[in-house]
């Protein structure tokens, strides 16, 4: 169990070493649904994500224009697995996965309680680009476990022990487990 509040993104950077994500989002039911994602980039407060056109969270996007962004920590490795499944239409994934959902700050879908960080976020414009579709997306508002804060107030990578896939579609990941201190500071 994760106690989220309300952070600036721009502060926190959850995403900043481009972890794998769970997002979450409503079909045109009103059922939620959420899924495992890798293929995506951050800039300012923008999250352009590329989907599989056939990926209900894909259209569940593009009915619903709203959507929230989860990092998962590793004490969360068995929910993230029965998440990331392939799924029949109809199963519920929460309760597969033992997950618990919360109303979000800002947008319909609901947050994931049991995570440590969650990016809502709003449509702004999807691309074909190849097999995929590039999808644009604001960010709204932002909620993260002071747990899982350096004192600096940026989420802890390191701590959560966020995960990255590296052979994908092969299920291998790697986890983030130590910082190396660079040279200088960028700009
Ligand atoms: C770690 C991981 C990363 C993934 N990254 C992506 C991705 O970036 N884009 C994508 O379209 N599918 C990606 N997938 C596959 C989707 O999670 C998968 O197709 C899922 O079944 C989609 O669920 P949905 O149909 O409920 O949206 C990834 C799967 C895993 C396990």
């Amino acid at each position: 169990m994760s106690y989220k509040t309300e952070k600036d993104v721009n502060i926190v950077k959850p995403l900043a070493s481009n972890p794998v994500i769970i997002v979450t989002t409503l079909n045109s039911e009103g059922e939620h649904n959420a899924a495992a994602f890798n293929s995506y980039m951050n800039i300012g407060s923008t999250i352009i994500i590329s989907f599989h056109p056939e990926c209900h969270t894909f259209k569940n996007i593009i009915e619903s224009k709203e959507f929230v962004v989860h990092v998962p920590s590793l004490d969360e490795m068995e929910s993230i697995m029965v998440v990331s499944r392939n799924h029949r239409d109809g199963v519920d994934k929460f309760k597969s996965a033992k997950l618990t959902l919360e109303p979000s700050l800002k947008v319909k879908p609901y947050t994931i309680v049991d995570y440590p960080a969650s990016i809502e976020c709003r449509f702004k414009w999807t691309q074909e680009e190849g097999e995929y579709n590039l999808l644009a997306a604001e960010i709204l508002a932002c909620k993260c476990d002071d747990a899982f804060l350096n004192p600096k107030g940026r989420f802890d990578q390191v701590k959560a022990g966020v995960l990255h896939i590296v052979r994908f579609p092969d299920p291998i990941y790697i986890v983030a487990e130590h910082y190396i201190q660079g040279i200088e500071e960028m700009r």
